[in-house]
């Protein structure tokens, strides 16, 4: 990889640049992550890069979802365990519809980071840093929380390493009833606004998803003990690159660098420019990565990314999460999926009907509309037929909690201060997010 190193990021620009005031604190925090045992291994990022590169030739379906912003503070046992609730959950149904395995990627052990539109937030005449995730500062409105601190990098690498140890313990078997629809609070089937062929199909799909179940287990005991364990693997914005720099290394017998911090880091739609610091620092690991594309990127931009990030074609390299918004997906995809096609690059697309469907209420609350989201991932498969590609994934803001955050749904706007506790971004609660997968089920099967 010419003129790379896990530091060659350093002489590019950086958009998102936070800057610490104490480069001695800085220098000593990235020597001791760097010094730490990897988050996760190298077979483990190899083995999702294998599961991408099936999903991209129409073998599987990604679900990757979590917290806008993960707070150390929420490195809770209940919380963890609803997250991974949930999207277990919504892969079942998810498998159903596709009729494919579904590889589960949760937003998660790490995604502590967040690019902000503007370096600075004025409150009251009062102007401080913005709040740039815990792996940079603190929430609370006061010169302290807000000054960059790199000790907060230990703390996210920490709490990183917490949560995945509980992730791998209850991947390991602690999940075993969890399969089963009885078990799940299914109530959303009941709301009134709900027209009468959705909620059969629901019960139909929650039926079919019970029988097979059963079927599998009547399978014999080698089925069972198959079933109770369950994948996930780990995602996060790779935008501090301190960070991530300082986790990445090489390993024994095998060939380039690896960013252990997570398995599929990916670039976010600030920080994707060519001549960057973070496409720089992506290019030179051997990671899976996501790139998130909004309305404005040109398929000439798609291309020159693709080069760059992946110039030998690599099988389960790159992820191209599509995030247009529902009242931009239908002009802003044909092109680029069609330029994409065309040129022969081989990519996975994901949808992310959350970041294009972000508004603010009349009363200053920021939220998504679920028919919004539910339309942007319509539009998209639209886009992906008539172009004859495969919308290989999907991917969701959302928590296993009963937040309200998101409208739609069973959420109505006057609920919407009733539990928002989002840092950043809303997320879709646990029965929009699991209403979300039976959606697209539906639509699966009608593809
Ligand atoms: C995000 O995924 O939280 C995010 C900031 O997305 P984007 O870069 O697409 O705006
Ligand atoms: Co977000």
């Amino acid at each position: 990889m010419q003129g790379w190193s896990p530091t060659s990021w350093k002489s590019k620009p950086n958009t998102q640049e936070v800057a610490y005031d104490e480069p001695r604190a800085l220098e000593r925090v990235v020597a001791r992550i760097s010094e730490l045992p990897p988050l996760v291994t190298s077979w483990e990022v190899e083995r999702l890069k294998s599961f991408v590169a099936e999903a991209q030739l129409g073998k599987r379906f990604l679900l990757q979802g979590g917290d806008c912003a993960e707070t150390t503070s929420d490195c809770r046992s209940e919380i963890i365990v609803n997250r991974l609730k949930i999207l277990l959950k919504m892969s079942l149904v998810l498998i159903l519809g596709g009729r494919k395995p579904v590889v589960r990627v949760g937003r998660f052990a790490g995604q502590y980071a967040k690019p902000r539109s503007s370096p600075t937030e004025v409150r009251g005449g009062v102007e401080l840093p913005s709040y740039f995730g815990d792996l940079f500062n603190r929430p609370e409105f006061t010169p302290e929380s807000r000054r960059p601190d790199p000790e907060l990098m230990l703390s996210g690498y920490q709490h990183a390493a917490m949560t995945l140890n509980f992730v791998r313990s209850l991947s390991a078997g602690g999940f075993a009833d969890l399969h089963h629809p009885e078990y799940w609070d299914l109530s959303f089937f009941e709301r009134a606004d709900l027209p009468a062929a959705v909620r059969e199909s629901y019960q139909a799909t929650t039926r079919q998803l019970t029988d097979a179940l059963r079927f599998m287990e009547a399978l014999g005991e080698g089925t069972v003990s198959e079933l109770s364990r369950v994948e996930f693997f780990a995602s996060h914005e790779g935008l501090n690159l301190h960070y991530e720099s300082a986790q990445t290394r090489t390993v024994p017998r095998r060939e380039g660098y690896y960013d252990l911090t997570t398995h599929m880091p990916w670039i976010g739609e600030r920080t994707r420019a060519l001549d960057g610091a973070h496409v720089e620092f992506f290019r030179g690991i051997r990671n899976p990565i996501g790139i998130k594309l909004g309305p404005k990127v040109t398929p000439v931009e798609v291309l020159r990314l693709l080069d760059t990030l992946n110039p030998t074609e690599e099988p389960g390299r790159i992820v191209l999460i599509t995030r247009m918004g529902a009242a931009k997906a239908a002009d802003a995809l044909p092109l680029l999926l069609e330029v994409v096609r065309r040129a022969g690059r081989r990519v996975l697309w994901v949808c992310d009907p959350m970041h294009g469907n972000t508004i603010t209420t009349s009363s200053g609350i920021k939220t998504r509309n679920f028919e919004a989201i539910l339309k942007e991932i319509e539009l998209t498969y639209d886009a992906h037929d008539a172009c004859g590609t495969y919308m290989g994934g999907v991917h969701f803001e959302l928590t296993g909690d009963d937040v309200t955050e998101c409208v739609g749904g069973g959420v109505r706007e006057e609920d919407l201060s009733r539990a928002y506790a989002t840092l950043c971004d809303p997320r879709l609660n646990h029965a929009q997010a699991l209403e979300m997968a039976y959606l697209i089920a539906r639509r699966m099967r009608a593809e």
